[in-house]
Order: C-alpha cells, then structure tokens, then sequence
C-alpha cells in the first residue's frame, strides 16, 4: 500500500527496512505518524527516536493561539499521530507500549512509545492500510446507507482508546447541531485574531509543506490562489457556516469523541480514538471529516454538551459517510523537518 503526498512524499510498506539498524526502521515508523489529522495542517509535532523508543513532542511553534490556546486540538493531533505509530510498529511486528507524559522524560515529552519484543503480524493489516487511505472529505457524501454494523465497530474502537462515541440521533438533533457549527463559524469569523490565523494556512496550491489547499477547502483555482490574502481581510463567516451547514445536515453518521475529563492526557485519548475511529471507517470505504468549531468556544462547547445529553468533554465531532470520488491527499513535511536530535 503506497501513498504519494503532493511533494513527491511517498512511503510504501514495501520499503521497511528490515535488515537497518533500530533507528532507521523508527525512523521509518515517523513516516506514517505524520498522515495523522491536524487542525490547519499544521502538523503540530516533533518526533525523537531513542533507544528503541519514540517521544512525541507537540511542537512549540505551532500552536494556533486564537482558535487552540490551551493546546488541546494540538495534543488531539500528537494522540492521532501516536495511533499510527502503534499501529505501524505492530504492523511490522514489533508489540508497542505508550506511556503519557513518562515521568523520567523531560517535561515537554507527551508521549513515549516504546518497541518491545515480536509479535504475530498485527490482525488489524486494514486498519493499517487505511493510514494512507485516510483524508478529510468535505464534500457532501453519496447517498448510500451505512452498514447496520458500522457504529458499533466505531464505537467499540473509541471506548478501547478511552473516549465515548456518541452519535446524533435523530434529523432535529442533527439539524439543531448544524445551527450550532454555523453559529460557532460566525463567532470565529467574526474575530480578527482567528481570521488572520485560519488565513495564514491556507494555501494557494499543493506546493506547500504544510497547511490547506484551497482545493481541499472547495474553491476554485482562482478563489484559491487569491485566499491566503483575501481571507485575511474579508470576513466569509457566512459563506463558510452555510456550507458547514449543510455537510453537518446532510451526513449519514455525525457524532462526537468525548473524555471523562479534560486534562492533556485526555486530548491525547481523544486523538488516539479519533484516529482509530476514523481508521476503522476507512477499511470500510468511509471516509470523514471535523467540525470542531462549536468545541473550540467554551460556551458553544457547553451547548454541544447539552444538546448531546452528555456530561462529558466533546473532543472532535465528526461526519462520517461514503465519498462521492477520489480524495486527493494534503501535503506533509519532510521527514528531516519533524525529527528532533
Ligand atoms: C483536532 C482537529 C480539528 C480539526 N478541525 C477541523 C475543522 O473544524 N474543519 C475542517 O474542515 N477540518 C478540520 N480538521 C481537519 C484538518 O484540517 C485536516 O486534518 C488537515 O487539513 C490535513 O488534511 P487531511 O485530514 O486530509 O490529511 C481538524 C483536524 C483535527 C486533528
């Protein structure tokens, strides 16, 4: 199963290397914890390979201050990054054991993954495959019904990394979310400090290492090539919420990944989960995408917690459903760009 990104990145489970010394093959490793999600594209992570171990880092200059000042969708992205290192590990057949925020580390390690002894190949091979297969698809899905098992597999997978799926019920639920995630793009739209940042990652073309293309964002190539400028000035709140709108209206499966508490060891739960969630929709052909707003304003969060009858933390909110085509991958950083000494 290969991928290539927009900047001749590809990897390929053909090229382990076997017969390398232990760093090399980390190394490799790294190369499928950078096709994690990560708001913006941002790709908020350092890696450090040790003694056959890997720390996760949340890089300290990617931190988007106006939407994310505590950092915690940036630990969500490093959780979902570390999934795919897990999964990467067993899948060359290596068990993994993670531990969060490892005493003896220095204070800024999140999370330590440590390659122990052989195992039997991993029997989770399509939710390895799916790593590559993975991207966000904003576009409305085609009208095909889901599988009768597909929630309880997905919800079964966020309770074993320690988070809870639940689901929006019924069309008023669904429409009264929507309402909200509209509401939550005019709120951020309407803040200059977060215009200037969301502008800041968007991207005129694939050429870029890191943030969005304006084609995965759904504009054309002129709209694309002139956004990291206008939307830094001009206020598309409304564009943007009534389109956010109508995906959250109109998705098959919509739901929320929620934690007991909301510590940043429960953000880095929540990206695991999100990551094995979103993993198990892909081996089956889904394909999904967030709408996090509503979770990024404390009151609006609030209101989320309310409408879901939950008690707990919403971390992501997702939907979920077939896409109508291909989906192009985003680009990715250099391997170089992402590990620490
Ligand atoms: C915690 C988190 C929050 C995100 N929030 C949004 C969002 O609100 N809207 C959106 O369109 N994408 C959101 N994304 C998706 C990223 O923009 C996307 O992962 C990134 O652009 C890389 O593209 P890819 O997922 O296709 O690899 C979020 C991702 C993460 C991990």
């Amino acid at each position: 199963m290969e991928t290539r990104l927009p900047r001749a990145w590809t990897i390929s489970e053909r090229d382990y290397p076997e017969k390398a010394d232990p760093k090399e093959q980390l190394r490799f490793l790294v190369g499928y914890a950078i096709l994690a999600p990560s708001p913006q594209n941002s790709q908020p992570w350092l890696f450090r390979l040790g003694d056959e171990r890997i720390d996760v880092v949340p890089d300290p200059f990617r931190i988007l201050q106006a939407r994310d000042p505590a950092g915690r969708e940036r630990a969500i992205s490093c959780g979902s990054a570390l999934y795919n290192l897990r999964l990467a590990c067993r899948h060359f057949g290596r068990e993994a054991r993670v531990h969060i925020h490892p005493p003896e580390a220095d204070s800024e390690v999140l999370a330590r993954m440590h390659r122990e002894g052989h195992c039997e190949p991993a029997p989770e091979r399509s939710l390895f495959e799916a790593i590559v297969q993975r991207r966000s698809w904003r576009q409305p899905f085609a009208e095909k019904e889901l599988p009768s098992d597909l929630l309880e597999t997905l919800e079964a997978a966020a309770r074993e990394e320690g988070a809870r799926l639940t689901r929006v019920t019924s069309p008023s639920l669904q429409n009264a979310l929507a309402g909200l995630v509209a509401e939550a793009d005019w709120r951020l739209g309407s803040d200059e400090a977060v215009r200037r940042e969301s502008a800041g990652w968007v991207r005129a073309t694939d050429h870029a290492e890191d943030g969005v293309p304006g084609r995965a964002l759904g504009m054309g190539k002129v709209e694309a090539m002139l956004a990291p400028v206008t939307h830094r000035v001009f206020n598309y709140s409304d564009t943007r919420a009534s389109r956010d709108r109508t995906l959250a209206c109109t998705a098959p499966l919509v739901f929320a990944l929620s934690t007991e508490k909301d510590e940043p060891e429960d953000w880095v739960a929540a990206g695991q989960a999100a990551q094995r969630v979103l993993l198990s929709a892909v081996a089956r052909g889904l394909q999904g995408s967030f709408l996090n707003p509503p979770i990024q304003i404390p009151e609006l969060r609030h209101r989320l917690r309310t409408l879901l009858d939950i008690e707990i933390w919403p971390q992501v909110l997702v939907r979920l459903g077939y896409p109508t085509g291909p989906a192009r991958p985003t680009p990715r950083r250099p391997l170089g760009d992402v590990l620490q000494p």
